[in-house]
């Protein structure tokens, strides 16, 4: 198994502390992706387009959500399975083929993954250990890893 029994409890538990809410922290995590690399923010169609500030695009906010539930779900997947598994509405090949073609490069991963890290930190400072960072750093690096290996 690629992921702990363990691993997977810390993730689902400190998701189950976090997840009413989970929009806030998903989008607060990428605005910081944004400030460490602000050219960032022009990969995204619906913000190249708008004029609504940041904070306020409800589809940066779907997508900021979006990576946050996947990774909390690769977990459980990674246990059961050994494999992530995106479910019905999307596949690896489609998402891997979406980033690919909004010029999303290895940096952009690497630096939302310390996004995503600092902010569970910020949000469960009483739940947070090197075994919590480390279970959802597997999990995301495993969610990543398959959408790289078809991008
Ligand atoms: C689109 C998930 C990381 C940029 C999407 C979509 C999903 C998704 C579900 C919608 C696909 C569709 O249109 O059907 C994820 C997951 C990630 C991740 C699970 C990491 C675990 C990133 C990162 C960036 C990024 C690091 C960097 C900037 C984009 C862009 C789109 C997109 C530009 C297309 C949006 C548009 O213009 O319509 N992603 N994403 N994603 N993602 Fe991600």
């Amino acid at each position: 198994m690629v992921i702990t029994a363990k691993q997977e409890a810390l993730v689902v538990s400190s998701w189950n502390e976090m997840k009413d809410d989970a929009p806030a922290f998903a989008l607060k995590f990428f605005l910081r992706l944004f400030e460490i690399i602000p050219s960032a923010a022009k990969r995204f169609s619906f913000l190249r387009d708008s004029t609504l500030p940041l904070e306020k695009n409800p589809k940066l906010k779907a997508h900021a959500m979006s990576v946050f539930v996947m990774t909390c779900e690769a977990a459980t997947q990674l246990r059961k399975t050994g494999r992530v598994n995106l479910g019905a509405n999307t596949s690896v090949p489609h998402l891997a083929s979406v980033h690919f073609k909004a010029g999303v490069a290895d940096v952009h991963f690497e630096v939302l993954k310390f996004a995503l890290l600092e902010t569970i930190k910020e949000a469960v400072p009483y739940m947070w250990s090197e075994e919590l960072k480390e279970a959802w750093s597997e999990s995301y690096d495993h969610l990543v890893a398959a959408i790289k290996s078809e991008m």
